[in-house]
């Protein structure tokens, strides 16, 4: 594989030299939700079958004509159906038995917590759906959405789903100039915010934010604004465009018609970073995508109806839109939502909930567990962990010492690890472990699941064997997969699905082991995964040289004890600028403002040259050996291989190095 480094190589053989196996223990097995091994076969044989199987478990207006439309790159699930996935997801509970079973329960930071059964969540979401038609957001129009992780949030969005309006969601901690620019991307007529939200006992000004952003942003017409903080936030309202959540939602009527929509209607548009500069809009439509999250969500994490689940994720991000609103809900489960911080107000507090709350199922992501593992065993054994029955992590590779810790000190032993892969394009866990069947093994997201055909390919598009290392590729169309990127159908066609055609390119590098179970190797392209989110380094290239003292920018993902990546960038100042470490501050404040803080850079390196081939590409690779404290890769293709060993030297004596 281009771009793999030493380290990458070693991590790899160290990974399949994991012997540890954990089969699933009778007891799991029996109770278990999928439990016959000839699943994955019949799927294989027969993926409409099984696909059109699932998906009679939801409610449908018009039955499909036709399961699915195949024309590579562009596919249609359930052609001819329409549904609503509001009505899947809230109405058909609120009308059954669970009406009065909790849907969401709410943990607010400052000790707020709230409950809400399927029929209040029902008569929340009519009424910000009303509110939604009263500011004249028709079927088809496009709403922004950016908030904190209060119950105001996944109502959002469903009442959205219920009158057919696309929603694009922007995470809380972007910049104002990163929701400025998916608000413009998308069109977006209304946007929905709160005053703030709440961070550690300090208030995230999120209206400030989206005032800035609203100003560049002549398509928003509306401003829904959630009263979360009150006088804590300054909270200026501008007459004719913003209107409070308490003084529109809370009066509108509680009930409201569910839109029909077809099945391939967008229900939503969720921006991912690239390997260019500009976000993608990743697009899913509504039976498909409904489909593939309730049934992995089901199958993937043996959901009961008793149960109380908790993904730790923000609806932010995919993971929240599949696994905290649209799978759970869809299955008519109990899904907590918490709004603070892990450490706040003490290190032992996701503990508490589960303690608390009685949660059953974990979902959460590797860099969680490690700091977990680094504030000490100590903190889960304070509490009852005893409810737990699933443990799933998500987002990036987990390496098999954090994964053994979750089993033993989370689960204690009784736990099967589920270690999902996915992304925002697939809209839908592709690879894991089914609990009560797959022998799980530490670092490995094991098999694809049912129905899901994922192959490891040389550059050539040849498969290759057991223990070789390639790119990770799905051969075969999923409900769930995304149908285009919002306004770009060619950046779809040709970042994805030209390369191996037909078949979709995942950007992420695999190996596969004797036993057919893939281990995941992290990205191959110039994204980073930094604490599980996504990166492009492009981005934080752009950020840095927009600064006035910045002549060029070099940024790569650094490997990181806890983040899994964090951000270094080299950096050429201007003539005549002179560095400092206050410079250096203010240059990782400056991409902190322009991007969020979720990409302020942990490293700035001032260089007076970077690595470029002859045909001027900068050489990242050879930057990482050097971040890395590596042996050097191959240099000849430099044009001035004296510039990496220079750059090696002086990065050591400054200390940087691991
Ligand atoms: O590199 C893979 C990593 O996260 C990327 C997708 O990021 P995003 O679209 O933000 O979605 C994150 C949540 C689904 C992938 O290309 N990734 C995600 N899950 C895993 C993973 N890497 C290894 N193991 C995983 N379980």
């Amino acid at each position: 594989m281009p771009e793999q480094s030493g380290n990458e190589r070693e991590k790899l053989e160290a990974l399949l030299e994991e012997t540890r196996i954990y089969p699933p223990s009778k007891e799991f097995t029996d109770q278990a939700n999928w439990k016959d091994a000839t699943l994955y076969d019949r799927a294989r044989k027969d993926l409409e079958v099984f696909w059109a199987g699932e998906a009679e478990t939801l409610d449908w207006i018009k039955r499909w004509d036709k399961v699915l439309e195949w024309k590579a790159p562009w596919a249609k699930w359930f052609v001819g159906g329409k549904l609503n996935v509001t009505a899947n997801c809230v109405d058909r509970h609120a009308a059954s038995w669970r009406r009065n079973k909790a849907a969401l329960i709410w943990e607010g930071e400052p000790g707020d917590s709230r409950v809400l059964t399927y029929a209040m969540l029902q008569r929340e979401v009519n009424r910000c759906a009303n509110a939604l038609k009263s500011l004249g957001v028709k079927k088809g129009d496009r709403v922004a959405i950016y908030m904190g992780m209060t119950p105001e949030l996944p109502i959002a969005l469903l009442a959205c789903a219920k009158i057919g309006a696309p929603h694009s969601v922007v995470f809380g901690g972007f910049s104002a100039e990163s929701l400025r620019e998916r608000i413009n991307d998308g069109q977006a007529k209304v946007l929905i915010t709160a005053d703030g939200a709440w961070r550690r006992g300090n208030v995230v000004p999120l209206k400030a934010s989206a005032d800035e952003a609203v100003a560049g942003s002549p398509s928003i017409e509306s401003v829904l604004v959630l009263q979360r903080i009150g006088s804590r936030a300054a909270c200026p309202m501008q007459p004719g465009r913003d209107v409070w959540w308490h003084e529109l939602v809370d009066r509108a009527s509680t009930s409201c018609d569910a839109e029909p929509m077809d099945a391939e209607d967008i229900l939503y548009i969720l921006y991912t970073s690239g390997t260019t500069g500009k976000p993608k809009g990743v697009v899913h439509t509504s039976a498909g995508y409904l489909v593939g999250v309730s049934t992995t969500h089901r199958a993937i994490f043996d959901l009961k109806d008793s149960d109380v689940y908790w993904c730790t994720a923000d609806i932010g991000w995919v993971t929240g839109h599949s696994y905290i609103v649209y799978g759970p809900l869809a299955n008519g489960a109990t899904s907590l939502i918490y709004e603070g911080s892990p450490d706040y107000p003490h290190r032992g507090r996701f503990w508490e909930l589960v303690s608390k709350y009685g949660v059953n199922i974990l979902y959460t992501a590797p860099t969680a567990i490690r700091t977990f593992m680094r504030w000490g065993a100590e903190w889960p054994e304070k509490f009852d962990l005893s409810s737990l029955r699933v443990l799933g992590t998500v987002g990036e590779p987990i390496n098999p010492e954090a994964w053994v810790w979750y089993h033993r000190h989370v689960g204690r032993g009784r736990c099967p690890v589920v270690d999902t892969w996915w992304q925002t394009e697939t809209g839908m866990i592709m690879i894991s472990p089914l609990p009560g069947l797959t022998a799980t093994k530490p670092g490995s997201a094991t098999r694809p699941f049912p129905g899901i055909q994922a192959e490891v390919l040389d550059d050539k598009g040849q498969p290759v064997g057991p223990g070789g290392g390639g790119y990770l590729v799905l051969s075969q169309p999923w409900p769930a997969m995304f149908r285009t990127i919002y306004g770009d159908p060619d950046r779809y066609q040709r970042q994805y699905w030209s390369r191996y055609p037909g078949k979709y390119l995942t950007g992420d590098g695999a190996k596969v082991d004797q036993d057919g179970y893939f281990w995941l190797l992290g990205r191959v392209d110039d994204v980073m995964n930094v604490s599980g989110h996504r990166i492009s380094t492009f981005e934080v290239e752009s950020a840095l040289v927009d600064h006035p003292s910045v002549a060029e920018a070099a940024v790569i993902g650094k490997t990181h004890e806890i983040k899994g990546q964090g951000i270094a960038g080299f950096v050429t100042l201007k003539e005549g600028v002179k560095a400092s470490d206050g410079l250096k501050d203010e240059l990782r404040e400056h991409v902190a403002r322009k991007i969020g803080a979720l990409a302020r850079p942990d490293d700035i390196f001032f260089t007076s040259e970077l690595p470029k081939t002859r045909s001027a590409k900068i050489m990242r690779r050879l930057l990482r050996d050097i971040a890395e404290g590596r042996v050097l890769g191959d240099t000849t293709t430099l044009a001035d291989p004296g510039v990496v060993s220079r750059l090696k030297q002086q990065y050591e004596q400054e200390g940087l190095a691991e």
